[in-house]
């Protein structure tokens, strides 16, 4: 087995002082957070993450695909030093900065089509999920909404009414709002209407075009579809690659609009800038938040101009396009243009190379799938039946971070893997040299 310089597990885990966090935690902070295991963060350095008793863990989660430039990257920390020291906020409500302008207009050049965009700033993924139902529903005059079984768009009443992800974060708050219909995503490995890809119509599609707007939902009432290019946290799932131009066809002959929520697939991560550029899909709004600044709270919304005319007063936000998180995303940006999407690409065939060898090897791991640096791994009983393991999913989880490894599961029974862009091959070979220690002792107990 290769020696590697990290992970470095020194005490007991949780150790001392990350324990007495824990009990502050535990008794001051909302029990709705979902901890899967005691890591208390204390430092960031690249891929390495430090906890408060100086134990050192190899980190495949980036803060959930946020910290897209690694932690604490230098030229990150430096850039908000800088703007931290001549305006740290003004609000772009009511006022213009260089920064917010300068970033919209990057945006805007690198959103897929054609450039005539606007870009409206957020502070989060489920506020411009929510600036892109107010927008899709000003623009079209229509109300109703469609959205995806397995989707995650966020927590705020409008998001979760979009998110179909898990009953628990929607027993107890309804009334969600109104005219939001879910269908299944399109999900190859479990597809939802029994058919094998290749051999199928498409009837995930079809399902959508000939039952739907049949039988249930009238298109011309129809505002928008929202839609994971990459389904995140319902498994990591990759949509097979004609879909998302259908879709984009049949919204064009029922004029309603298709929203990107590239919350998570977004901002470099799977090798392009935005994952419909994958599919050569243009969504009318694209969502924005997580990797877009390396860590600063900061989304946005991009929208064709003609599309995003609304009138002054119509949408706004104090915090959304904060300066220096706008400093931050031009700052990642420009690494994600200088290498670090590139680095996306090779180190993602070889984290999925290294993956499938393990699912050659392992029956428990059913499924492999992901673009650049989005990748999912499901696991199973049997590669056979498909049946799901999410206890074991859980294990593996949670005994990847007692050896130094930080990764988070997905769906029911995926684990992902969403590592900074800054992963080289030994990183990765490392995860996996943990990841199948765990996975054989478990095949073998
Ligand atoms: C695809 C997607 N949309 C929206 C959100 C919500 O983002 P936030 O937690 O920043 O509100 C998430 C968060 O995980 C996400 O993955």
């Amino acid at each position: 087995m290769k020696k590697y310089p990290y992970p470095h597990i020194r005490t007991e885990l949780p150790g001392p002082r990350a324990t007495k966090i824990i009990k502050t935690d535990e008794q001051f902070v909302s029990p709705s957070y979902t901890r899967g295991y005691p890591c208390v963060a204390d430092q960031g350095k690249g891929m390495i993450l430090i906890d408060i008793d100086n134990n050192e863990f190899l980190d495949f989660c980036a803060g959930i695909a946020v910290c897209s430039t690694g932690h604490c990257h230098p030229e990150i920390v430096a850039t908000i030093k800088k703007q931290a020291g001549k305006l740290i906020h003004m609000s772009g409500t009511d006022f213009y900065y260089e920064v917010q302008a300068n970033l919209a207009k990057k945006l805007n050049r690198l959103a897929p089509g054609s450039h005539g965009n606007r870009v409206f700033f957020t502070n989060s993924g489920a506020e411009s999920i929510e600036a892109a139902i107010k927008l899709a529903r000003y623009k079209t005059g229509r109300t109703r909404l469609i959205a995806y079984i397995g989707a995650f768009h966020g927590r705020t009443i409008g998001a979760l009414s979009l998110t179909g992800s898990k009953v628990i974060q929607k027993e107890g708050f309804a009334p969600l709002l109104q005219g939001v219909t879910h269908i299944p995503y399109p999900h190859c490995y479990r597809c939802q209407f029994g058919k094998i890809y290749g051999r199928c119509k498409l009837e995930c599609f079809q399902y959508l075009e000939n039952i739907l707007f049949q039988r249930t939902v009238p298109p011309t009432e129809v505002a928008a579809v929202f839609i994971e290019p990459i389904q995140g946290e319902g498994g990591y799932v990759v949509p097979p690659r004609e879909y998302l131009i259908k879709l984009q066809k049949l919204a064009e002959k029922h004029e309603f609009l298709v929203v990107a929520d590239e919350v998570q697939s977004g901002m470099g991560r799977t090798g392009k800038m935005f994952a419909s550029e994958h599919f050569g899909f243009v969504p009318d709004i694209i969502c924005t938040a997580k990797g877009i600044a390396s860590g600063m709270p900061l989304g946005a919304i991009i929208a064709k101009k003609e599309i995003m005319d609304w009138p002054p007063g119509s949408h706004a936000s104090t915090f959304g396009g904060n300066p220096i998180a706008c400093a931050a995303a031009l700052k990642t940006i420009e690494l994600l243009e200088n290498g670090l999407m590139d680095n996306a690409v090779a180190m993602g065939e070889h984290l999925l190379k290294k993956l499938n060898r393990l699912k050659r090897k392992y029956p428990v791991v059913g499924d492999v799938r992901g673009l650049g640096l989005m990748v999912g791994m499901e696991m199973v009983k049997d590669r056979k039946t498909k049946t799901p393991d999410p206890a074991l999913r859980d294990r593996i989880v949670e005994r990847a971070f007692y050896k130094g490894l930080i990764i988070l599961g997905c769906g029911s029974n995926s684990i992902r893997f969403a590592p900074a862009l800054i992963v080289d091959k030994d990183h990765i070979d490392c995860c996996i040299q943990i990841l199948e220690e765990i996975i054989a002792e478990e095949c073998s107990s």
